[in-house]
């Protein structure tokens, strides 16, 4: 029995690696989700083929969880879904913690290997776990999303990084029991606070991406606890994939790993502050952007988190369509950090039908878009603000954006000249190509697609 479910193992893993790939295309995405799914299946069902199973608690586990996922599932709004993974990335954490400490009580086996296979489990999902309840919370706007400080906070982290390695030595070789993995647990709570609570505003995205990656190698570490292959592969693909999407947002928010990694990072440049950016504002009634749009032979439409709160990507598409119509070429330029979570305006954007081919990077787009007549930003900010290349002194200083102030005419569609999530002002409002189109941004693309079909 035990080589079927390792052969299951070995072709569980392989559906992981494969639908893994399939993600990375947005054509093919959906039918990843199904390959790495069944990968689980098989996995989970092998893995009740396992002498010695308590099925009446697997049963009870499996029916409170569903309940749960369902209904969470079913009632969180889109907009709140960074929240939702910040938690679920922290329940990995605790689940292996648990793993950990329920295999140490169980005593079957105290060889050095395990213990220290143990004491990561423990730590990492400690950290994992706590790190993500204030993630969730600063996300929620439940706690103060700007960044805490105190003075010596690097002293005491650097102290607590060498306790907990000082109690693993302890733990995994002298056999002094449960006080080390009781100081253990408590001192990986606590770091996975102080890691968290220095960041804020604009890093968010990164601390979510790590924090994923934890919850794979804390799960990784408890596949080497209760020696299962399976919970090993997976979880290393899923710290690797969290790692790798960790480097992609720092590029994005222009930060180094290193800086990520071993600093109390977002401290410089997630302050609220604002350049104070004078000067005035030019709006624009829907009918005259209607004539500027009219008029256009190629259109950058540029969605930020707006898009996802007034869920205009219906509309935004339609117009899409109707400026095609009218001879213009359109093109969707999608920041890595857009929105709330990774991928969130590929999301919206696929679930009203935009061809993929439309979409593109910012690296694509930048150098050409001075020759772009309209760039029409929907309820985007921080990723558009061109603060981030002309201000030392701005927060987003260094932060690559989309340079939709270098297309002829830029109009914004946002309901007032109110800051994005890093609480930062954008001068981008006030240039002289700039048209503002006050109001909710499906309110407003719905009227400019009308007069698009009555004219
Ligand atoms: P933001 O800078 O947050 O700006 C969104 C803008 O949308 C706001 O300024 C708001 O202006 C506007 N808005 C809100 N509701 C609207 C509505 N109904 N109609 C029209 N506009 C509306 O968004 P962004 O440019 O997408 O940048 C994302 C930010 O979130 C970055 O700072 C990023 O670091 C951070 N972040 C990203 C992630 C990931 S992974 N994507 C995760 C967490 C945080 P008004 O109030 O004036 O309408």
């Amino acid at each position: 029995m035990s080589t079927v479910i390792n052969i299951s193992y070995i072709l569980a893993s392989i559906l992981f690696i494969f639908g893994l790939k399939m993600l990375s295309s947005a054509e093919t995405a959906r039918r990843g989700n199904m390959v790495s799914a069944l990968g689980m299946l098989i996995a989970v069902v092998a893995t009740l083929f396992y002498q010695g199973m308590s099925y009446q608690w697997i049963l009870l586990g499996l029916i409170i969880g569903s309940l749960i996922g369902a209904t969470a599932a079913r009632m969180v709004k889109m907009t709140a879904m960074p929240e939702m993974v910040a938690l679920f990335n922290g329940f990995g954490g605790i689940a292996s913690l648990l793993v950990g400490w329920a295999e140490f009580h169980a005593a079957r086996d105290s060889s050095s290997f395990t213990l220290i296979a143990i004491s990561l489990a423990v730590l990492i999902g400690g950290i994992t776990f706590s790190g993500s309840l204030i993630a969730y919370a600063k996300l929620a706007e439940k706690m103060d999303g700007k960044p805490l400080l105190f003075t010596g906070q690097q002293m005491v982290n650097a102290f607590l990084l060498v306790a907990a390695i000082a109690l693993v030595l302890i733990f995994a070789f002298t056999g002094s029991g449960y006080t080390p993995l009781i100081l253990m647990i408590l001192l990986s709570l606590i770091l996975g606070v102080l890691a968290v609570i220095p960041i804020g505003g604009a890093d968010m995205p990164v601390v979510i991406a790590l924090l994923n990656s934890y919850s794979g190698l804390a799960a990784c570490a408890a596949g080497f606890v209760i020696l299962n292959n399976v919970l090993i592969v997976a979880g290393a693909l899923v710290g690797a994939s969290g790692l790798i999407l960790t480097s992609i947002m720092c590029k994005a928010m222009n930060r180094s790993l290193a800086n990520v990694l071993f600093s109390g990072f977002g401290a410089t440049t997630s302050s609220s502050a604002g350049g104070g950016y004078q000067g005035e504002a030019n709006p624009v009634s829907v009918e005259d952007a209607y004539y500027i749009l009219e008029a256009a032979r190629s259109v950058v439409f540029v969605p930020g988190y707006g898009m996802a709160v007034s869920q205009a990507q219906h509309v935004v598409r339609e117009l899409g369509e109707l400026l095609e119509a009218n001879g213009a070429e359109v093109k969707y330029a999608i920041h890595p950090v857009a929105g709330r979570m990774p991928g969130h305006m590929n999301v919206l954007l696929a679930e009203a039908n935009v061809p993929y081919e439309q979409l593109v990077v910012p690296e694509d787009v930048n150098p050409i878009m001075s020759t772009v007549d309209v760039a029409i930003v929907i309820g985007a900010n921080d990723v558009v603000n061109p603060a981030a290349r002309e201000d030392e002194n701005s927060p987003l200083w260094g932060m690559p954006v989309i340079n939709v102030d270098h297309a002829r005419t830029c109009i914004v569609s946002k309901r007032s000249l109110n800051p994005g999530f890093a609480g930062v002002d954008n001068p981008l409002f006030f240039k002289e190509n700039t048209r503002m189109l006050f109001g909710d941004a499906k309110k407003s693309f719905q009227a400019l697609v009308s007069e698009f079909k009555e004219s």
